[in-house]
């Protein structure tokens, strides 16, 4: 009978040990991720209270949001943070929802913060991220409620992605290069702030777009639509400005001559009309007598 305790003690033991270790190896994890995101920064000095001995929930690190003791946000504006960002790191944050890097030097093409497909918020505003997103970027990431990316170096289309966000609430995209024609958006009642302003976008802007100001259009040379007071059939004169002016002189001078016309005829139907009155009445009488004549004569 005691050996066979023995080994169900020892067997017990051992299974709590290692509960207890992939419980330690677990939190490990989360910490580890974070000094791991660390190390793939320059100027992290910040980030000095990021250590390894301590817990980011319990002692709080900077810019790190808990909620029950998970990390949910990571929002690290205005560090002066440069360097790579570690997507894989960030992947290991299971109950990461917001993430902002707002007002850093971070530079180069987006990161794939598409693998974090959880993320309701995203902020990337005031850095100096550039080139082209592609147009399926964002559908993987149907959470996302937040989106700023502006003030940023992004060139090419707005990806089209991002307009087929189902709950999307707020996009802001000024200050860019973004070029080409805006996509329409796909459900424009649930987005309640946007801002396109000081791109180099062009073209009509969709009707999807009707309930937002000409703020979140100015600074768009190519831009035209009922916001922006600018008809779009006459933005394809405008740019042709030559021929038009010619046009119009033409049609002032044509309208010259045509007044003069009509008055030197006015003039020389009074004349006519002036003789016809007074030569008429001499022959008023024998003009009768004639067609009496010639009805006569039938
Ligand atoms: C950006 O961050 C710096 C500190 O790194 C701060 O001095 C500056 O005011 C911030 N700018 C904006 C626009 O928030
Ligand atoms: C924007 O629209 C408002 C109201 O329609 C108008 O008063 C304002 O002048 C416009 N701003 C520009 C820069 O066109």
């Amino acid at each position: 009978m005691a050996p066979v305790r023995i080994r169900t003690v020892f067997m017990l033991s051992l299974l709590t040990f290692s509960l207890s270790l992939s419980k330690l190896a677990f939190s490990l994890t989360e910490n580890e991720a974070l000094l791991k995101l660390k190390s793939s920064f320059t100027n992290a000095e910040a980030l000095d209270d990021w250590d390894s001995r301590s817990s980011p929930c319990v002692k709080r690190w900077a810019g790190i949001i808990c909620f029950g003791g998970l990390i949910t946000g990571l929002h690290l504006s205005d560090f002066g943070l440069s360097g790579t960002i570690d997507i894989e790191a960030l992947q290991q944050l299971r109950a990461l929802r917001t993430l902002s890097l707002k007002n850093n030097s971070f530079s180069g093409q987006i990161p794939a913060f598409n693998k974090l497909g959880a993320l309701k918020l995203l902020l990337l505003s005031h850095n100096k991220f550039s080139g082209q997103i592609p147009d399926d970027f964002f559908s993987s990431m149907a959470s996302l409620k937040k989106v700023w990316l502006s003030n940023n170096d992004f060139t090419g289309k707005i990806p089209l992605s991002l307009m087929t966000l189902p709950h999307l609430l707020e996009l802001h995209l000024e200050g860019n290069q973004f070029s080409g024609h805006i996509p329409t958006l796909r459900k424009p009642t649930t987005v309640t702030s946007l801002d396109l302003s000081h791109n180099k976008l062009e073209g009509e802007i969709p009707d999807s777009f009707s309930k937002f100001s000409n703020v979140s259009f100015l600074g768009n040379q190519g831009l035209c639509g009922k916001q922006l007071d600018r008809d779009c059939s006459s933005m394809v004169v405008e740019s042709l400005p030559q021929p038009a002016a010619e046009e119009k002189k033409e049609s002032a001078g044509s309208e010259g001559h045509t007044k003069l016309a009509i008055g030197i005829g006015a003039l020389v139907v009074m004349g006519i009309l002036f003789i016809a009155t007074f030569t008429g009445r001499r022959k008023d009488k024998g003009d009768d007598f004639s067609i009496l004549e010639k009805r006569n004569t039938r």
